[in-house]
């Protein structure tokens, strides 16, 4: 089976979002599994925007831990409330972090990180994971990402 994903060129990021996600939600439907479909679209998204690190963290017997990424080598557990990761999934609410220097407990997986925007994975009511994001460039994400990465990870 051959997954073809087509990326639009020269277009603005919300244009590029809503031609993946009829196209993740194509690939997606076929798999139960949610470390191949997390894997997936990790790789999807790093094909699309070429951002600098793009993983998921999984709740395992209350900690997060490290799942299907692209990217540099990341820390691999991160307790409930602590960084980015760790307070999305303490409040349930996307944290868009404009400036990672900022953001109090940030978490420093890489120095070359600058901003960054960590999405709740639910299933139900229940959060199971985190989606997160990283830019080597300070204000990478806003809303339109928000919008369309919490669209996007309701398709697990
Ligand atoms: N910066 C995150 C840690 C994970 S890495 O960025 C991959 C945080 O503060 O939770």
């Amino acid at each position: 089976m051959t997954e073809e994903i087509s990326l639009l060129k020269h277009a603005n990021k919300e244009e590029i979002y809503k031609a993946l996600l009829p196209q993740i939600k194509a690939l997606l439907s076929g798999e139960e599994d949610l470390v191949a479909n997390m894997a997936n679209m990790a790789a999807v998204l790093k094909e699309a925007f070429g951002y600098f690190w793009i993983g998921f963290y999984l709740v395992k017997k209350g900690e997060l831990v490290l799942g299907p990424f692209q990217g540099p080598v990341a820390c691999t557990r991160i307790q409930k409330g602590k960084g980015v990761c760790g307070k999305a999934w303490e409040t349930g609410e996307t944290q868009l972090v404009p400036d990672v220097n900022a953001f109090p407990g940030h978490i420093a997986c890489s120095a070359a990180s600058k901003s960054e925007i960590v999405v709740p994975v639910l299933k139900g009511n229940e959060l199971i994971a985190v989606l997160d994001i990283d830019s080597d460039q300070l204000n990478t994400f806003d809303g339109v990402d928000q919008k369309y990465l919490e669209e996007m990870v309701c398709y697990f």
